[in-house]
């Protein structure tokens, strides 16, 4: 049998992500891990899931064990359309439907709307496993000028304009790789811009809560209540990301549209852990996990940026993050993350070459760093290994 000339054409699109293949080369070598996109598993809210569990398998395990709908368990629906509304962002549980993850979210809707060829704007650098599904349904990725603000709002709406943009997609808050964030002045323009030119936004929110500097975070949507968002969110990383319980909320017709993908693509996400998420998060467990998340991540944020201080100054530049996962930091101009990546394994640390981050090539001096998966003993001393594998 030949496998690959069975498959759809679209498939050679369809390529292994540099990180799980530095995963996978990691494999057993003890190195301290910079390199994963991983929540510190430290801050998994152990003791409530177990209760939440054991609870909704003792009074809820009818509904808890057989199908439901697609478009997600009602209560969780309603709990998340009234976060939203208390974030100032209009939405009504109609407006809401649970996925399997925000990156189902993600897939969901650019199979609803690309075509092959179309064109989808991103953030440069933007998250590379949503890169990965635009690639998927061949589109075209077009990187918009963004800099420590966020996407530039004037090459935005001159990009809007464009023939064959189908979709934007932004991580308004603390994003994947860089850490930035859009700011507030940019917010409404850059909505309104969508709007005029009639293309969808979506916003991944998936770092919203995990700040650290003041000022209280909200949803892009929150911006302009007529734009066409579509706003995702996930528990991934303020509750645990092996649940698989995340959402997405745009306008009711066009969430009705996505919840009967949904159903294709999975019948619905899974009955058990929405209804552990509904049970954890209307307990009102989530504000003091999300507050204790933020001071464990905002110690390992400060311990990581002194370390880069004490052993990379004058030999990188990074981001300073407000908050986040994830430090991007820049070698010299001409000098390879990936042609590194070797000798750092070999000094015993771990991180993610930059590059795919670009879509539109570029980036390659650049890594990302993951500051919250390693222990606080670990930061600096990994952080040591990177600077002596880059005077190496
Ligand atoms: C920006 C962004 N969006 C979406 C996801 C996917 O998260 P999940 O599918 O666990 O909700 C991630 C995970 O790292 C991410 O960084």
């Amino acid at each position: 049998m030949n496998w690959e000339a069975a498959y759809a054409t679209r498939m050679a699109q369809v390529e292994p992500s540099p990180i799980m293949e530095l995963i996978r080369v990691m494999g057993t070598r003890r190195v301290i891990n910079f390199a994963s996109g991983l929540p510190d598993p430290d801050g998994f809210p152990i003791a409530a899931l177990r209760d939440g569990a054991a609870a909704v398998l003792a009074e809820d395990w009818r509904g808890g064990l057989q199908y439901g709908e697609a478009e997600g368990y009602r209560p969780l629906r309603e709990w998340v359309a009234a976060d939203l509304r208390r974030r100032g962002a209009p939405a009504t549980p109609d407006q809401v439907l649970i996925v399997n993850g925000s990156q189902q979210g993600i897939d969901l809707v650019a199979r609803s709307l690309l075509q092959p060829g179309d064109t989808v704007l991103t953030e440069e650098p933007s998250y590379l496993a949503a890169l990965q599904v635009f690639a998927s349904y061949e589109a075209t990725v077009r990187p918009v000028r963004t800099d420590a603000e966020g996407m530039d709002v004037e090459a935005a709406a001159a990009a809007l304009r464009g023939a064959g943009v189908k979709l934007l997609y932004v991580m308004p808050s603390h994003q994947n790789p860089s850490g930035a964030t859009l700011s507030e002045s940019r917010r409404r323009p850059l909505l309104e811009a969508a709007l005029a030119a009639g293309v969808p936004v979506l916003a991944d929110e998936a770092y919203l809560d995990l700040r650290y500097d003041p000022g209280e975070p909200t949803p892009l949507a929150a911006a302009h209540p007529e734009a066409p968002v579509i706003s995702l969110g996930t528990f991934s990383k303020t509750i645990a990301p092996g649940l698989r319980v995340a959402w997405l909320a745009g306008p009711a017709a066009a969430v009705a549209r996505l919840a009967l993908l949904k159903q294709v693509a999975d019948l619905h996400t899974g009955s058990l852990t929405q209804r552990l998420v509904h049970r954890y998060v209307s307990g009102g467990h989530l504000p003091a996990q999300v507050a204790r998340l933020r001071a464990v991540y905002r110690q390992k944020r400060d311990a990581f940026l002194q370390a880069l201080d004490r052993h990379l100054a004058g030999k990188a530049t990074w981001t300073r993050t407000a908050g986040g996962m994830f430090v991007l930091l820049r070698l010299p101009a001409g000098r390879s993350a990936a042609a590194l990546l070797p000798a750092a394994l070999d000094h015993g640390v771990a991180f993610v070459p930059g590059a795919p981050f670009f879509p539109a090539g570029g980036g390659e001096e650049s890594m990302r760093l993951n500051f919250v998966s390693p222990s606080r003993e670990q930061i600096d001393e990994g952080v040591a290994r990177l600077a002596k594998a880059i005077d190496a």
